[in-house]
Protein backbone atom coordinates (compact mmCIF):
# COMPACT_ATOMS: atom_id res chain seq x y z
CA UNK A 1 0.00 0.00 0.00
CA UNK A 2 1.41 3.64 -0.61
CA UNK A 3 1.52 6.54 1.66
CA UNK A 4 -1.37 8.18 0.60
CA UNK A 5 -3.22 4.86 1.20
CA UNK A 6 -1.70 4.50 4.30
CA UNK A 7 -2.48 7.81 5.23
CA UNK A 8 -6.33 7.75 3.70
CA UNK A 9 -7.35 4.52 5.93
CA UNK A 10 -5.69 5.48 9.06
CA UNK A 11 -8.11 8.90 8.99
CA UNK A 12 -10.82 6.41 8.12
CA UNK A 13 -10.67 3.98 10.72
CA UNK A 14 -9.83 7.09 13.73
CA UNK A 15 -13.02 8.40 12.84
CA UNK A 16 -15.01 5.22 12.35
CA UNK A 17 -13.60 3.89 16.05
CA UNK A 18 -14.08 7.76 17.40
CA UNK A 19 -17.55 8.72 16.50
CA UNK A 20 -19.32 5.65 15.36
CA UNK A 21 -21.50 3.64 18.19
CA UNK A 22 -24.44 1.66 18.49
CA UNK A 23 -27.74 2.94 17.22
CA UNK A 24 -26.39 5.60 15.38
CA UNK A 25 -27.57 6.65 11.83
CA UNK A 26 -24.41 7.58 10.04
CA UNK A 27 -24.21 9.57 6.88
CA UNK A 28 -21.71 7.99 4.10
CA UNK A 29 -19.55 10.20 2.04
CA UNK A 30 -17.80 9.98 -1.48
CA UNK A 31 -14.61 9.59 -2.69
CA UNK A 32 -11.46 7.31 -1.98
CA UNK A 33 -10.95 8.05 1.13
CA UNK A 34 -14.51 6.99 2.45
CA UNK A 35 -14.02 3.31 1.00
CA UNK A 36 -11.70 2.81 4.29
CA UNK A 37 -14.23 4.07 6.39
CA UNK A 38 -17.22 1.41 4.91
CA UNK A 39 -14.11 -1.44 5.21
CA UNK A 40 -13.90 -0.55 9.26
CA UNK A 41 -17.57 0.14 9.45
CA UNK A 42 -18.35 -3.33 7.86
CA UNK A 43 -15.36 -4.46 10.61
CA UNK A 44 -17.11 -3.75 13.84
CA UNK A 45 -20.85 -4.40 12.96
CA UNK A 46 -19.67 -8.06 12.17
CA UNK A 47 -17.42 -8.00 15.43
CA UNK A 48 -19.35 -5.35 18.14
CA UNK A 49 -22.68 -6.76 16.16
CA UNK A 50 -22.92 -2.52 15.96
CA UNK A 51 -26.95 -1.93 14.83
CA UNK A 52 -25.84 0.68 12.15
CA UNK A 53 -27.99 2.68 9.24
CA UNK A 54 -26.16 4.37 6.62
CA UNK A 55 -27.31 7.17 4.58
CA UNK A 56 -25.45 7.47 1.51
CA UNK A 57 -24.19 10.75 -0.43
CA UNK A 58 -23.95 9.49 -3.79
CA UNK A 59 -24.31 6.46 -6.34
CA UNK A 60 -21.07 5.33 -5.07
CA UNK A 61 -21.28 5.44 -1.45
CA UNK A 62 -25.32 3.45 -2.11
CA UNK A 63 -23.09 0.97 -3.67
CA UNK A 64 -20.37 0.87 -0.76
CA UNK A 65 -22.87 0.18 1.97
CA UNK A 66 -24.72 -2.60 -0.06
CA UNK A 67 -21.31 -4.46 -0.95
CA UNK A 68 -20.71 -4.17 2.59
CA UNK A 69 -23.62 -5.40 3.44
CA UNK A 70 -24.47 -2.70 5.52
CA UNK A 71 -27.95 -1.25 6.10
CA UNK A 72 -29.14 0.92 3.87
CA UNK A 73 -30.97 4.42 5.07
CA UNK A 74 -32.79 7.52 3.05
CA UNK A 75 -33.31 10.76 4.33
CA UNK A 76 -37.15 10.13 4.19
CA UNK A 77 -36.60 8.05 6.88
CA UNK A 78 -33.81 9.35 8.54
CA UNK A 79 -33.55 13.14 8.65
CA UNK A 80 -31.43 13.15 11.26
CA UNK A 81 -28.06 11.94 11.61
CA UNK A 82 -25.29 11.40 14.30
CA UNK A 83 -22.41 11.96 12.50
CA UNK A 84 -21.37 12.21 8.84
CA UNK A 85 -18.51 11.13 7.82
CA UNK A 86 -16.83 12.50 4.52
CA UNK A 87 -13.57 13.08 2.53
CA UNK A 88 -12.26 16.37 1.01
CA UNK A 89 -10.01 17.90 -2.09
CA UNK A 90 -8.81 20.92 0.28
CA UNK A 91 -9.15 22.15 3.85
CA UNK A 92 -7.61 25.23 4.82
CA UNK A 93 -6.69 26.44 8.41
CA UNK A 94 -10.07 27.70 9.01
CA UNK A 95 -11.57 24.48 7.83
CA UNK A 96 -13.14 25.99 4.95
CA UNK A 97 -13.47 22.99 2.44
CA UNK A 98 -13.52 22.28 -1.14
CA UNK A 99 -15.53 19.12 -1.86
CA UNK A 100 -16.75 17.99 -5.08
CA UNK A 101 -13.80 16.73 -6.87
CA UNK A 102 -16.03 12.93 -7.74
CA UNK A 103 -19.31 15.17 -8.56
CA UNK A 104 -21.56 14.45 -5.55
CA UNK A 105 -21.24 17.57 -3.85
CA UNK A 106 -24.72 18.21 -3.75
CA UNK A 107 -26.52 14.96 -1.60
CA UNK A 108 -22.84 15.38 -0.01
CA UNK A 109 -23.86 19.09 1.42
CA UNK A 110 -27.49 17.89 1.88
CA UNK A 111 -26.40 14.80 4.35
CA UNK A 112 -23.91 16.89 5.81
CA UNK A 113 -26.68 19.35 6.75
CA UNK A 114 -28.66 16.76 8.50
CA UNK A 115 -25.81 16.38 11.27
CA UNK A 116 -24.33 18.36 14.23
CA UNK A 117 -21.51 16.26 13.77
CA UNK A 118 -19.83 16.40 9.96
CA UNK A 119 -16.43 14.42 10.48
CA UNK A 120 -14.00 15.07 7.47
CA UNK A 121 -11.54 12.23 6.62
CA UNK A 122 -8.54 13.33 4.15
CA UNK A 123 -4.77 12.26 3.41
CA UNK A 124 -1.85 15.25 4.52
CA UNK A 125 -2.12 16.66 1.05
CA UNK A 126 -5.09 18.16 1.28
CA UNK A 127 -4.13 20.41 4.73
CA UNK A 128 -3.05 23.88 3.27
CA UNK A 129 -3.06 26.80 4.11
CA UNK A 130 -5.12 28.65 2.14
CA UNK A 131 -7.95 27.25 -0.67
CA UNK A 132 -6.61 26.89 -3.89
CA UNK A 133 -3.49 26.49 -3.01
CA UNK A 134 -2.14 23.20 -3.85
CA UNK A 135 -5.91 22.08 -5.09
CA UNK A 136 -5.87 23.27 -8.69
CA UNK A 137 -9.20 22.44 -9.72
CA UNK A 138 -11.31 25.14 -8.38
CA UNK A 139 -14.87 25.45 -7.08
CA UNK A 140 -17.43 22.87 -8.44
CA UNK A 141 -20.50 24.71 -9.04
CA UNK A 142 -23.46 22.18 -9.80
CA UNK A 143 -25.98 23.83 -12.28
CA UNK A 144 -28.81 22.91 -14.21
CA UNK A 145 -28.24 22.16 -17.76
CA UNK A 146 -29.81 24.90 -19.29
CA UNK A 147 -28.41 27.31 -17.83
CA UNK A 148 -24.76 26.53 -17.50
CA UNK A 149 -24.15 29.02 -19.93
CA UNK A 150 -25.57 31.88 -18.08
CA UNK A 151 -24.48 30.99 -15.15
CA UNK A 152 -21.21 30.32 -16.45
CA UNK A 153 -21.17 33.97 -17.61
CA UNK A 154 -22.29 35.41 -14.25
CA UNK A 155 -19.19 33.71 -12.42
CA UNK A 156 -16.84 35.44 -14.01
CA UNK A 157 -18.54 38.66 -14.12
CA UNK A 158 -19.53 38.95 -10.31
CA UNK A 159 -16.47 36.59 -8.93
CA UNK A 160 -13.68 36.97 -12.04
CA UNK A 161 -11.84 33.76 -12.68
CA UNK A 162 -12.97 31.03 -15.28
CA UNK A 163 -15.99 28.51 -14.82
CA UNK A 164 -15.78 25.78 -16.77
CA UNK A 165 -17.96 22.99 -17.56
CA UNK A 166 -16.45 19.92 -16.30
CA UNK A 167 -16.41 17.25 -19.02
CA UNK A 168 -16.34 13.68 -19.05
CA UNK A 169 -13.44 11.09 -19.46
CA UNK A 170 -15.14 8.19 -21.27
CA UNK A 171 -17.64 9.72 -23.31
CA UNK A 172 -17.98 12.74 -25.56
CA UNK A 173 -20.05 15.53 -23.36
CA UNK A 174 -20.03 17.06 -20.37
CA UNK A 175 -20.22 14.98 -16.43
CA UNK A 176 -23.45 14.32 -15.54
CA UNK A 177 -24.49 14.38 -11.34
CA UNK A 178 -26.22 11.69 -9.45
CA UNK A 179 -29.03 14.14 -9.85
CA UNK A 180 -28.62 14.91 -13.45
CA UNK A 181 -26.70 18.30 -13.55
CA UNK A 182 -23.86 19.87 -15.29
CA UNK A 183 -20.82 21.05 -13.08
CA UNK A 184 -18.74 24.12 -13.77
CA UNK A 185 -15.35 24.11 -12.07
CA UNK A 186 -15.13 27.41 -10.79
CA UNK A 187 -11.06 28.61 -11.58
CA UNK A 188 -11.11 31.45 -8.75
CA UNK A 189 -8.31 33.88 -8.86
CA UNK A 190 -5.72 34.31 -5.76
CA UNK A 191 -7.47 36.69 -3.33
CA UNK A 192 -8.72 36.78 -0.07
CA UNK A 193 -11.28 35.55 0.68
CA UNK A 194 -14.21 35.75 3.08
CA UNK A 195 -15.62 31.73 1.65
CA UNK A 196 -18.66 32.27 3.17
CA UNK A 197 -19.90 34.75 1.27
CA UNK A 198 -18.70 33.85 -1.58
CA UNK A 199 -20.94 30.84 -1.51
CA UNK A 200 -23.58 33.11 -1.07
CA UNK A 201 -22.96 34.75 -4.05
CA UNK A 202 -22.57 31.76 -5.88
CA UNK A 203 -25.80 30.31 -4.58
CA UNK A 204 -27.79 33.35 -5.38
CA UNK A 205 -27.13 33.20 -9.34
CA UNK A 206 -30.29 31.45 -10.62
CA UNK A 207 -29.90 27.74 -12.08
CA UNK A 208 -26.59 26.93 -9.70
CA UNK A 209 -27.99 23.84 -7.44
CA UNK A 210 -24.91 23.91 -4.67
CA UNK A 211 -21.31 24.56 -4.44
CA UNK A 212 -18.73 22.61 -3.34
CA UNK A 213 -17.90 25.18 -0.97
CA UNK A 214 -18.50 23.37 2.92
CA UNK A 215 -18.19 26.61 5.32
CA UNK A 216 -18.76 26.44 8.85
CA UNK A 217 -19.99 22.70 8.57
CA UNK A 218 -17.25 20.10 9.99
CA UNK A 219 -16.45 20.21 13.23
CA UNK A 220 -13.34 18.04 12.73
CA UNK A 221 -10.49 17.13 10.70
CA UNK A 222 -9.14 14.32 10.54
CA UNK A 223 -5.75 13.81 8.35
CA UNK A 224 -3.93 10.58 8.15
CA UNK A 225 0.20 10.99 7.31
CA UNK A 226 2.15 8.68 5.57
CA UNK A 227 3.48 6.96 8.39
CA UNK A 228 -0.18 5.60 9.62
CA UNK A 229 -1.02 8.32 12.39
CA UNK A 230 -3.18 10.74 12.31
CA UNK A 231 -3.70 14.42 12.67
CA UNK A 232 -6.50 16.79 13.96
CA UNK A 233 -6.87 20.10 13.16
CA UNK A 234 -8.85 21.28 16.09
C1 LIG B 1 -16.79 13.69 -3.92
O1 LIG B 1 -17.64 14.49 -4.65
C2 LIG B 1 -15.84 14.53 -3.14
O2 LIG B 1 -16.40 15.55 -2.39
C3 LIG B 1 -14.91 13.70 -2.28
O3 LIG B 1 -15.38 13.55 -0.98
C4 LIG B 1 -13.60 14.38 -2.28
O4 LIG B 1 -13.26 14.62 -3.63
C5 LIG B 1 -12.54 13.56 -1.59
O5 LIG B 1 -12.21 12.46 -2.34
P1 LIG B 1 -11.01 11.51 -1.96
O6 LIG B 1 -11.37 10.85 -0.69
O7 LIG B 1 -10.93 10.56 -3.12
O8 LIG B 1 -9.79 12.37 -1.84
Amino acid sequence: MGSLDIAKKAAAFKAVDEYVKDNDIIGIGSGSTIIYAVERLAERVEKEHLRLVCVPTSFQAKQLIRQYKLTLGELDTHPELNCVIDGADEVDSNMNIIKGGGGCLTQEKIVASCTERLIIIADYTKKVSYLGEQYTKGVPVEVIPLAWVPVRKKIEKLLGGQADLRMAKMKAGPVITDNGNFILDWKFPPSEYNWQEVNEKLTMIPGVVETGLFVNMAIQVLYGLSDGSVQRHI
